[in-house]
């Protein structure tokens, strides 16, 4: 290994030490966006935290924090949107991820906005394949699978490098 590539990994390293990242996430129709936030949270050696088990100020300490569930008429979760409107404004570096039926740049539209809109600063959006299922149709049978949750391990690190 060269010394660029040794330098590059160390900092990493250094990050993920240092770093306090905290993982808020809204799991429910097949478990999809949970495996993608245990990926990412293992990868940030992060904190991990279900929505419905955060409160406004558990936030203060985190020096970045992602935002994430899949896809319900459009957006994310409900419980994601209340509890950003119940956030102070903050400058924090935040992103966002999602599993869906079929991942569209437009589904992060509106949590982006009212991230933004709380000061908070957007570093990235990663969005995955998910098994949707209604009566007879499964779309995205078996997602996310092994590459779509390497993909968000890359997401992670690449977090961790900017
Ligand atoms: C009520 C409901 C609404 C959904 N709406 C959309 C949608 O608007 N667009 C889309 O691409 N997928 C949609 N999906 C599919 C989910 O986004 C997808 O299955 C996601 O991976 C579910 O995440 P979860 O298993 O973490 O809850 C919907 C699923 C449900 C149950």
């Amino acid at each position: 290994m060269g010394w660029t590539r040794f330098n590059y990994l160390y900092e990493i390293y250094r990050r993920v030490e240092t770093m306090n990242v905290l993982i808020i996430y809204k799991s429910y129709h097949r478990m999809n966006t949970e495996k993608v936030a245990k990926a990412i949270t293992e990868t940030m050696n992060a904190t991990l935290r279900k929505v419905e088990d955060v409160k406004p100020e558990d936030l203060s300490g985190y020096d970045l924090i992602g935002f994430g569930s899949g896809i319900y008429g459009g957006k994310h979760h409900q419980a994601l949107f209340t509890l950003v409107e119940n956030l102070p404004q903050m400058e924090k570096n935040v992103f966002i991820f999602s599993t869906s039926g079929s991942p569209m740049e437009k589904y992060d539209q509106a949590l982006n906005e009212k991230l933004i809109g709380k000061g908070c600063r957007i570093l990235g959006v990663f969005r995955c394949p998910g098994e949707a299922g209604w009566w007879i149709a499964v779309k995205n049978k078996g997602h996310p699978d092994d590459q779509d949750l390497e993909n968000a391990r890359v997401f992670a690190k690449g977090l961790m490098s900017t």
